[in-house]
């Protein structure tokens, strides 16, 4: 084909490779899984946080946290250790090698919920963690 055309045509796919891809970079330090500069968490209404771990307008593809998670479903051991901790997915899909609690959450609001990351300062960031903090008191692992 003539170079033109076939110059187009690969800046074409290339654009559209990158409108297709996550949202997120894997290995990218300036993800937005990963606590801003400067972050202090507030503290967070439990009850508010469990709510929304059912409400499946958190995501974009009719998912709620519940729809995996419900009754300890869909953690690994690694759930029970204090955070930070390494957890698979968040290493293996976005590079990270340990993440806080609300890190993590932020990590599942982007891959299984296909959503934006919810904002740092948020009280639906904060009644999450405050809500899977307890969760996590009660989560026994497996092995
Ligand atoms: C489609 C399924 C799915 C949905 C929906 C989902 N998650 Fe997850 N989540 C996972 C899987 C799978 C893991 C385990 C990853 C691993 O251990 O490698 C995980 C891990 C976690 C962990 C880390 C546990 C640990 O090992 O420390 C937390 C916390 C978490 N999810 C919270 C949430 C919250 C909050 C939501 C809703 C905003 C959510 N998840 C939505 C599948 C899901």
């Amino acid at each position: 084909m003539p170079q033109p055309i076939f110059a187009l045509l690969s800046a074409l796919i290339a654009a559209l490779a990158l409108s297709t891809s996550p949202a997120f970079a894997a290995g990218d330090a300036s993800a937005p899984t990963t606590r801003p500069a400067g972050y202090k968490p507030i503290a967070g209404d439990a009850k508010f946080g469990e709510k929304l771990f059912t409400d499946t307008k958190l995501s974009t593809n009719g998912m709620a946290c519940a729809s995996c998670h419900a009754n300890h479903g869909s953690y690994s051991n690694s759930f029970a250790k204090h955070y930070p901790h390494t957890v698979t997915m968040a290493k293996e899909q976005l590079g990270q090698q340990s993440v806080y609690l609300d890190e993590m959450i932020q990590g599942c609001m982007v891959m299984p919920m296909a959503a934006k990351p919810l904002p740092w300062n948020s009280k639906e960031l904060a009644g999450l963690v405050a809500y899977l903090q307890i969760q996590q008191k009660s989560f026994k692992p497996s092995r």
